[in-house]
């Protein structure tokens, strides 16, 4: 075996060996030096080691004929959006399939498409990783393999920066390539156009997302519309005592509220990364404008940077001095801001710890802490526009109006238009769901329905074998 042979080997179970680090509590300086080498390989002999991949893929052992495989290759270890999104999907599948009894495929997964985090990977439960090291174990014929690149298109073959490709060899080698992604403008840039062409299929969570794509140019025959699922098993308000969230927030505006009925206020709940797309300042308007002190409202923020620093306190006092806004006579209504970080298993207690979850925002993929919201009964107040327009009905939450359309004007979507929500509705509707406790509660009621009637794991999970086994009866036919 030559020296470069044995690299590429390392190379490319590389994700296998941080796995097995990990579980053998390898030191962290052995997995920096894997990733290193990791990077030094790839960025030399990209080429080379798409062949011996494509090679390791025909020649593992011998498998019984018709084990078809969908190899689902996402950000699995980098904690971040897609990372989840793949998580749900993954979990979902894997749950169906044990209770199939002759399932046409198997499933196996890699890791592709972002940085990994050794501290995401360490924070999963063991049997989430030990399923992650058997699926990256599966045994797959190239031939006989149906891939999902779940990722940015960016990512895909050829990739744009440093990432395992997909599909890893190429076009050609794989039975099929499907694409999964997804963007909160209401447009896709040309390169992402025709990158979506060159797969078989492109996968989008929403009515929203096969209008835009094919508006901006994908084949129409290639765009499939598969839903996200969301575990309403752990997000269960009947399972959960509420989260003492003002002992988790600092204090930005406002007093702490101490009359005589402590935990009796109103709280609205906001989820989201710090950036301007979301709204945070669409929000901070309307509820400051509309409340003051003497309304028992209190506004919690989730928040977390976003290519921006973590001073969220300046930011927000900063924010309210450039607007002019007046500050009440009784005092503004208190707004907290938590950034530290709240563990994904007490995501839960924190919605339970609200009576609203509200996001103004301008654009969304899929929304994933609003579907959250959602399955924990809580009523939800989000502009109506992009993927929320999905599963956001008057009967389970309450659609935020936009105003109008905006012009992006930074980032690599710039020039795209997104949704400019009304601050004035916003006002109306936060004001209505204080004054209509019972009629919210009704429509968080609903919310739980009908994300479990569409969107629960095993809903989703059909929704996905029904669309494999349709590949798989045309490839063969
Ligand atoms: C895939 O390749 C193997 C070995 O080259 C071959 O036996 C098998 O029939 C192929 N499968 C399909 C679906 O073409
Ligand atoms: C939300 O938007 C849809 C169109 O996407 C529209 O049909 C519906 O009436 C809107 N709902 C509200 C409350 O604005």
């Amino acid at each position: 075996m030559t020296p470069n042979f044995k690299s590429f080997i390392i190379y490319s179970s590389s994700v296998f060996i941080l796995f097995l680090a990990i579980s053998f509590s390898f030191s962290r300086t052995d997995y920096y030096k894997i990733k290193h080498l990791k990077l030094s390989l790839s960025s030399r002999h990209t080429t080379f080691f798409q062949s011996l991949l494509s090679f390791l893929f025909k020649t593992r052992k011998p498998i019984k004929s018709h084990s078809y495989c969908v190899l689902w290759m996402a950000p699995f270890l980098s904690g971040g959006g897609y990372s989840s999104e793949a998580w749900s999907y993954v979990l979902a599948l894997n749950e169906y399939m044990k209770n199939l009894q002759n399932p046409s495929f198997k499933l196996a997964i890699d890791q592709h498409g972002d940085l990994e985090s050794l501290e995401f990977w360490e924070g999963l439960p063991q049997d989430i990783r030990n399923l992650a090291i058997q699926l990256y174990q599966t045994e797959c014929r190239i031939n006989e393999t149906i891939v999902v690149c779940h990722s940015e298109p960016g990512a895909w073959h050829p990739p744009l920066f440093q990432t395992l490709p997909c599909p890893p060899t190429g076009y050609r080698d794989f039975m099929f390539v499907i694409g999964r992604t997804m963007f909160e403008t209401d447009r896709l840039n040309a390169r992402h156009v025709k990158r979506c062409n060159r797969m078989d299929s492109v996968w989008v969570p929403t009515e929203f997302h096969v209008s835009t794509f094919v508006q901006s140019g994908v084949d129409p025959a290639k765009v499939v519309k598969i839903v996200q699922p969301i575990d309403v098993k752990f997000f269960d308000p009947s399972k959960y005592k509420p989260l003492d969230i003002a002992s988790k927030g600092n204090l930005v505006l406002g007093e702490k509220i101490t009359n005589s009925n402590p935990g009796k206020e109103f709280v609205f709940l906001s989820v989201f990364k710090w950036e301007f797309r979301k709204g945070w300042d669409v929000l901070l308007k309307a509820y400051l404008k509309e409340f003051s002190k003497d309304d028992g409202v209190v506004l919690y923020l989730l928040t977390n940077p976003y290519h921006s620093s973590r001073d969220f306190d300046n930011k927000i006092v900063q924010f309210v001095e450039d607007t002019g806004m007046e500050k009440p006579v009784s005092g503004w209504a208190p707004v907290y801001v938590i950034d530290t970080h709240i563990a994904h298993t007490d995501l839960p207690r924190l919605y339970k710890a609200a009576n609203t979850y509200v996001l103004p925002s301008r654009g969304e993929g899929w929304g994933r802490p609003i579907v959250e919201a959602m399955a924990m009964s809580l009523p939800v107040i989000t502009t109506n526009w992009s993927g929320p327009t999905e599963y956001l009905t008057e009967e389970n939450s309450y659609p935020l109006p936009v105003e109008r359309m905006s012009k992006v004007t930074e980032g690599p979507f710039k020039g795209h238009l997104w949704a400019e929500p009304s601050v004035s509705e916003l006002q109306a509707l936060m004001r209505h769901v204080i004054s209509n406790v019972e009629e919210a509660r009704a429509k968080g009621r609903q919310a739980r329905k009908d994300m479990i009637k569409r969107f629960s794991p095993e809903i989703v999970a059909e929704i996905i074998t029904g669309h494999i086994q349709n590949i798989l009866r045309q490839m063969t036919r």
